[in-house]
């Protein structure tokens, strides 16, 4: 049993990537996460973020959040990017990405104006668009990536077939995101995004993936276990595994075929 602060958690023993963490509870995850986050940017009050949105990132935000409020951590001089925005996608429908990082993390994190970098889910040219913020992340040594894992075991919305190469792109979702999203969660959402790259994501510094729960077990599951291969977006992590942090809860584990270390 290890002491993270407050929290315990048990570490995994994994052949790539050396920090592997089971929390009891999601929540307890999503606490550790959001003091990893905030200790990164204590470190480096200029670092270079990318936020993943989604359902798994809000308490972590929110946490987050709670720790800005209270003065022990500072983000306004950091630079804050984001994964993946819906195409089409006006920054004020309801399951905007852009508004989510803009609600969730620009203002609840007070990061200064100059610091925000949202992509623009209306560009008339999705690819241009792509171009434009591919240039910017370029421009910037990313220091963390947050990442969650989605259907398919995808990492923002490099879905299965999407060669580790790539940059920020123009993507077609999957069948399976787009029935999460429409017949799960009920939303409405378009069948394209725009979303950074694998390469991009590798390129990061550091990366913290977060998966709660069964179902993202069995995608951690063969992101983790079966080959490194683009039909497995999330086992790419494993090309560049010591810079790679997974945080999971105990349901999510249990999904896993490997078994806990004792350490
Ligand atoms: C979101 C993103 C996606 C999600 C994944 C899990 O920016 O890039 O890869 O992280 O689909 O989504 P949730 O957390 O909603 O289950």
């Amino acid at each position: 049993m290890k002491k993270d602060k407050r929290l315990t958690y048990k570490k995994l023993r994994h052949p790539e990537i050396g920090n592997i963490r089971v929390y009891q509870v999601s929540e307890h995850a999503s606490l550790a996460a959001a003091q990893f986050i905030s200790d990164i940017t204590k470190d480096n009050p200029v670092a270079a973020i990318t936020y993943a949105t989604g359902e798994t990132m809000i308490p972590v935000y929110r946490a987050l959040a709670t720790m800005v409020n209270r003065g022990e951590v500072d983000f306004s001089e950091t630079k804050a990017f984001h994964l993946d925005e819906y195409y089409p996608c006006s920054p004020d429908s309801p399951h905007s990405f852009a508004r989510y990082i803009r609600e969730r993390v620009f203002e609840a994190l007070r990061i200064s104006e100059e610091n925000r970098f949202l992509i623009n889910g209306l560009a008339e040219d999705p690819e241009a668009e792509a171009q434009r913020y591919n240039s910017l992340l370029k421009k910037e040594k990313i220091d963390l990536a947050i990442l969650g894992i989605g259907p398919g075991s995808h990492i923002g919305f490099n879905e299965q077939g999407t060669s580790f190469d790539k940059e920020t792109h123009l993507a077609t979702l999957s069948q399976e995101t787009t029935n999460r999203d429409k017949i799960e969660r009920g939303q409405n959402t378009p069948e394209h995004a725009i979303t950074q790259g694998i390469s991009n994501i590798l390129s990061a510094r550091k990366i913290l993936l977060l998966g709660y729960g069964s179902k993202k077990g069995t995608y951690l599951n063969s992101a983790l276990t079966e080959s490194i291969t683009p039909d497995i977006p999330a086992s790419a992590l494993r090309l560049v595994g010591d810079k790679v942090s997974v945080f999971i809860d105990n349901e999510a584990a249990r999904s896993l075929n490997i078994g806990f270390s004792a350490v």
